[in-house]
């Protein structure tokens, strides 16, 4: 099964989205808030909010005067003024580096599961200081790829030991979700008071169907992998995976999805 793999980073169609891995972005969305401790009546900008699973967040635990998702899909954009229908809430097109709200707009800017996809990171943290009023808070979490975010773990694994290039695996691509690269990329941009933490929760699935059939539908990279291959490669790396998931008597698969969260102040 070696065979080149062009990463494939396209987002587009908000239910697979959420049946993949959005399912899974909302529980540590709703840790991440807590963690922040924000305050009520805060203006808020959430940074890729894609189907809008962090917004949501926001709107039901932190009171917020207003939340703002910006993101480059428009598909997505659709999807999450579809799903949150909250008055406080307003989505529109707009990307880390070119965000459409003017100087000190916000209280609080934070983004879920994109900063690994800014091509310009540092040119992205400028932009997201220029919008946070002095005294704010910046703050991201991003996939732990190459340890606690386990669905894609095991599905990666597998890939490789089946003889795909080590470079498919969206660990080696996103080296810089770790502790340390997240907390150089907020220290480097001036940020205060840098803080780094791990968020884990819990992800059981229903049964293995549950965990294999949103490979074959969703647009990230691992589901546009497994289309990419003939069915019998495909076949081969669903039995593959079946044999290696911890499926329990029940049939249920429990895993976690671990993140890492870092946050400052402007
Ligand atoms: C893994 S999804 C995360 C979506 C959502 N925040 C969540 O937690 O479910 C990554 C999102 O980042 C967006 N994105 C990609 N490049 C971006 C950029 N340069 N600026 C802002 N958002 C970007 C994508 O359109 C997509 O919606």
């Amino acid at each position: 099964m070696s065979r080149p793999v062009v990463p494939v980073d396209s987002w587009v169609g908000g239910t697979s989205y959420d049946n993949y891995v959005g399912r899974w972005s909302r529980p540590v969305a709703r840790e991440f808030v807590a963690w922040l401790d924000p305050q009520s009546g805060s203006r808020w900008l959430d940074i890729g909010c894609g189907t809008g699973a962090l917004t949501e967040s926001v709107l039901l635990a932190a009171a917020p005067a207003a939340v703002t998702g910006i993101d480059p899909s428009a598909d997505f954009v659709a999807h999450a003024g579809a799903q949150v229908p909250d008055p406080r809430a307003t989505f529109r097109r707009g990307t880390a580096t070119d965000i459409p709200l003017p100087t000190a707009a916000v209280d609080l800017t934070v983004s879920g599961l994109v900063l690994n996809f800014v091509s310009d990171r540092p040119a992205a943290l400028h932009e997201m200081r220029r919008v946070t009023r002095k005294g704010g808070t910046i703050a991201a979490y991003v996939w732990d790829y190459g340890a606690e975010m386990q669905l894609m773990r095991y599905f990666w694994d597998a890939v490789i030991d089946r003889g795909a290039a080590a470079s498919a695996d969206e660990a080696a691509r996103f080296d810089f979700c770790r502790p340390g690269p997240l907390r150089h990329l907020f220290v480097d941009a001036g940020l205060l008071a840098v803080e780094v933490a791990p968020i884990v929760v819990p992800t059981v699935f229903a049964d293995f169907d549950d965990y294999w059939t949103p490979f074959l539908q969703a647009s990230a990279a691992a589901p546009a992998y497994v289309r990419s291959l003939g069915e019998d490669d495909r076949v081969a790396l669903r039995e593959a995976l079946r044999q290696r998931l911890p499926v329990r008597a029940d049939g249920t698969i429990a895993l976690h999805a671990g993140a890492w969260a870092v946050r400052g102040r402007s």
